[in-house]
């Protein structure tokens, strides 16, 4: 496969760490983003291999500023993006009768503005590349709602249908591919910010009698998805542990 130039958001753990270990195995070119520098410069260090080419970019995707400068810093090092995965994500799941208004902001800020302000800074580089892909980690909760995750599953609905307006806008007219990725229960620490106890104990709860995808399990359709030959956009992959309902 050729090698690509890849953003990857929330990079510093779960999912995205999954994602850069396994797609810096093709020799990829990668960007890191996420707001714990640290984590970054730790993974940056795993991941040196001879044919790859890391750059860390510390990002608060809420911030536009902040997602101008990692898409210039990408094409200031490398000239261009084929790949753009936004996967920051936050889920302080509670029921709406609690009223955390902040947290539903926060959800907002980061779920669907953070990966549309992303989308924003690629999308002009992508159409005069005549080529792209942009990824959005969304999520079964995209596809469907459950208690006390209301605002969480209206920004993956969101995300969702970003993805599909994207398509029908972009695809065929510009070369760009479009992808959600949409996993159940994954084992990674976005479950670990849920502020009601109660909903984190029955997330542990459930942990003890299903067994929770692995964030490597994700990683590995996200790299399914880039990997395909330049006809074939695949455009939407659900992923439930077999045990899940
Ligand atoms: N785990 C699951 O069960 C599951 C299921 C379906 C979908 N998802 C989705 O998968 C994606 C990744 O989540 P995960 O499960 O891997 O959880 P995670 O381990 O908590 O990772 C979330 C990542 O998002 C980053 N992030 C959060 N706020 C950010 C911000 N303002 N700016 C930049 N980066 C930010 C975090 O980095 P910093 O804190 O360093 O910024 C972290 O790297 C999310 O979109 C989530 O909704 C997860």
């Amino acid at each position: 496969m050729k090698k690509k130039v890849i953003i990857i958001t929330g990079a510093s753990s779960g999912i995205g760490e999954a994602t850069a270990i396994r797609l810096s195995k093709e020799g990829h070119s990668l960007v890191l983003a996420a707001r714990r520098e640290d984590k970054l410069l730790a993974l940056k260090e795993k991941l040196i291999t001879e044919d790859s080419n890391i750059l860390i970019h510390k990002t608060d995707v809420t911030n536009r500023n902040d997602v101008i400068s990692l898409v210039k810093n990408t094409i200031d090092r490398f000239g261009k993006v084929d790949v753009l995965i936004n996967n920051a994500g936050i889920m302080p799941l509670s029921s709406i009768e609690e009223g955390r208004v902040e947290d539903w902001d926060k959800m907002i800020d980061v779920n669907l503005k953070g990966l549309l302000y992303g989308i924003n800074e690629v999308v002009p580089i992508m159409i005069e590349q005549n080529s792209g892909h942009i990824i959005n980690v969304s999520s079964v909760a995209g596809r469907r709602v459950f208690p006390t995750a209301a605002v969480y599953c209206a920004t993956k609905f969101g995300v969702n249908a970003i993805t599909e307006g994207l398509r029908q806008e972009l695809s065929a007219k510009y070369n760009i591919k479009v992808t959600a990725i949409e996993p159940g229960a994954t084992k990674t620490e976005l479950q670990s910010h849920i502020p009601n106890e109660e909903i984190k104990k029955n997330f542990a709860k459930r942990m003890e009698t299903v067994t929770f995808l692995e964030a490597s399990d994700i990683a590995e359709a996200i790299h399914y998805a880039i990997s395909q030959p330049k006809h074939v956009n695949v455009t939407e992959i659900l992923i439930h542990p077999t045990e899940g309902p």
